[in-house]
């Protein structure tokens, strides 16, 4: 049993998809997440600008005695996940690893998708692990700017014009090569799963990088004696943007308003 604190982060609000499935599983935990909205999006960043961002929202959280970091981002994972391991006094977990080990289960044709931010696929990272795992698998990754920010603005509806539009631009090549599985290499884009799977077609399985590493995290807190089974969980959510926008599209996710757990910060780069 331990009572300390999960410090989450994201660029914004896709690490609440995350935040949802931990919640679930353990319901006992208190959770403090932080949303870095106001440098949002961390896809469209420089590799050094990313591994700054996230070291900085990893001393906010653990300044605050949390007892494991989890990085609920594919782009802070794919590119900083190492730095914040070694500077870390505590066990820092990422999407990456339980999003390849979930796709390498559910693919029977091996032939997998990657839909990520663009400094995602520049980093390599799911690709690397994916074919170090199964070297004959082929992987096909699309990078797609619009699709965080999109949700981050509350646009994810299926018929939305703009969200169609999107799907059309990022999803043919995955499509005309046959891909049986498809990682959401982004947290943010268990969102936009309406879309890309109408567009994918039936049969086609989508993994959460966010749900399944919340699934990785409470099998080890469990297996580590970690976890805090007092059945009081709360959550604390803290975002360097607009705090109104930030509770109003959070409580979509979360699936409860959140706005008095919900607390402004100064900027990083700001402060
Ligand atoms: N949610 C972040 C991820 O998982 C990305 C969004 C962004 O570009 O900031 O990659």
């Amino acid at each position: 049993m331990d009572k300390r604190p999960i410090g989450i982060f994201d660029s914004g609000l896709g690490g609440l998809t995350a935040v949802h499935e931990l919640m679930t599983l353990m319901p006992g935990e208190h959770i403090i997440y932080l949303g870095d909205s106001a440098n949002m999006p961390y896809g469209e960043k420089t590799h050094e600008q990313i591994v700054e961002m996230s070291r900085r929202d990893m001393k906010f959280l653990l300044s605050r005695g949390v007892k494991v970091i989890f990085v609920a981002c594919g782009t802070a994972t794919s590119n900083a996940l190492y730095v914040l391991r070694d500077e870390s006094p505590v066990p820092v977990f990422g999407v990456v690893e339980a999003a390849v080990n979930e796709a390498l289960e559910a693919t029977r044709n091996g032939r997998v998708g990657l839909l990520a931010t663009r400094a995602s696929v520049a980093a390599g990272t799911f690709e690397n692990m994916l074919k170090r795992r199964d070297p004959k698998l082929l992987v096909h990754a699309k990078a797609c700017p619009k699709f965080a920010t999109m949700v981050e603005d509350g646009i994810f509806e299926k018929d939305d014009e703009r969200v169609v539009a999107a799907a059309e631009e990022y999803l043919p090549c995955l499509r005309d090569a046959g891909v049986d599985t498809v990682i959401l290499g982004c947290t943010h884009y268990p969102l936009l799963a309406d879309v890309i799977s109408e567009y994918m077609g039936e049969g086609v399985v989508l993994i959460s990088s966010g749900a399944a590493a919340a699934r990785e995290l409470a099998n080890y807190l469990r297996e580590n004696g970690m976890q805090n089974d007092n059945g009081n969980g709360r959550t604390e959510f803290f975002t360097t943007g607009d705090t109104a926008a930030f509770a109003d599209k959070a409580s979509l996710m979360i699936r409860r308003d959140i706005s008095s757990e919900l607390t402004l910060i100064e900027p990083f780069d700001k402060a």
